[in-house]
């Protein structure tokens, strides 16, 4: 077996892969070719945190992340908000394979899951990307989806400007670090990802033509956005079942805003082609985040054999 650390991973992974394998789970996704239970959640409150166990199938591969969210971590611990472990398998035998680091995974695979669903809905004139929440995933938010989309000008707001900061030394010249929700939301894509505990981009701050990603509301309570947005855009999900659980429309569905016939359809559906993606240049795109446990499958294995082929991992014997 394969023990493939943090260090490892940041040495051989290339984004424009990590895009490839994604775009292609939630292709395999929408063709029946994969298998995936909701995530379990663990809830811990009086931790301020929660705990999700991620199974997934998906082309050849199998295997789980067991994953956190403790968004007080930073400043109480100087500890990640979400770290994670995962165990890949052989689908044929079950052997592990490899135990991987999956705290970068997770930021990898959940930005180009933004950066696919960017790339189907948002304008093809966007030229300008805002990010509201600059933490841990604001990073590789920022890369891939200037890979795919080439923008001219990146607006960073955060509470904490010295994280926005932080975040666009990544790409100086690119990147202007704002002072308001407002001045980030003027961009033509919006990408939201703080911990989803208060509603930061509000009715006012849409215009026409938008596409807004919201990465940060991934549980039970969770919420960005306000839901007069969901009730004047296409909302497109990244699965059904976990959205109206756990995504940023289940507390809107829950109290009865929002309901699950108001979805437009999954990302899966558009990248196969079997429901039409933006309609038209005045419309507002909302892609809703929760993670799939496909994308860190789908990263994994293309990470185990990368590290098999270069010799990056530590070998251990399990069995
Ligand atoms: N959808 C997914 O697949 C997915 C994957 C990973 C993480 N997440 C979620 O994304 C969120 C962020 O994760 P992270 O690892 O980047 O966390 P983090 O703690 O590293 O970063 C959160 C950032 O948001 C900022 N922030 C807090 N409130 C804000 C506000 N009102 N306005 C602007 N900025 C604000 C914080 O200062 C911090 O910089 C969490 O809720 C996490 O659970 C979702």
């Amino acid at each position: 077996m394969l023990i493939i650390s943090r260090q490892a991973i940041e040495h051989i992974i290339e984004p424009d892969k990590v895009l490839e394998v994604v775009e292609d789970a939630f292709k395999s996704y929408s063709l029946g070719r994969a298998k995936m239970p909701p995530k379990l959640y663990l809830d811990l409150p009086e931790y301020a945190g929660d705990f999700r166990a991620m199974p997934a199938y998906v082309n050849g591969a199998a295997g789980v992340k067991w994953v956190n969210s403790h968004p007080q971590n930073p400043g109480r611990f100087g500890k990640p908000t979400v770290m994670a472990v995962l165990v890949y398998n052989d689908p044929t035998t079950g052997e592990p394979l490899a135990v991987m680091d999956a705290t970068s995974i997770t930021m990898y695979r959940t930005a180009a899951a933004t950066a696919v669903a960017t790339k189907y809905l948002a304008r093809k004139d966007s030229s300008t990307l805002g990010i509201i929440g600059c933490g841990a995933q604001a990073r590789p938010h920022l890369v891939y989806l200037d890979q795919v989309m080439g923008f001219n000008e990146v607006l960073l707001y955060d509470i904490d400007p010295e994280r926005a900061a932080r975040v666009a030394a990544v790409a100086p010249k690119k990147c202007r670090v704002v002072a308001s929700v407002a001045e980030a939301a003027k961009a033509d894509v919006v990408t939201t990802i703080t911990p989803g505990n208060r509603i930061v981009l509000t009715k006012d701050h849409v215009r026409d033509g938008h596409h807004i990603n919201c990465v940060g509301a991934d549980a039970l309570g969770k919420q960005e956005l306000d839901p007069q947005i969901l009730l004047s855009s296409r909302v497109f999900v990244d699965d059904m079942a976990q959205a109206t659980h756990s995504g940023e429309v289940s507390t809107p569905i829950h109290n009865g805003i929002y309901n699950e016939a108001m979805i437009a359809g999954t990302l899966g559906d558009v990248v196969t082609g079997k429901i039409p993606g933006r309609k038209s240049a005045a419309e507002v795109t909302l892609f809703d985040s929760t993670g799939l446990a496909i994308e860190d499958i789908a990263t994994a294995k293309y990470l185990y054999e990368k590290a098999l082929a270069l010799g990056a991992g530590l070998k251990v014997d399990l069995i």
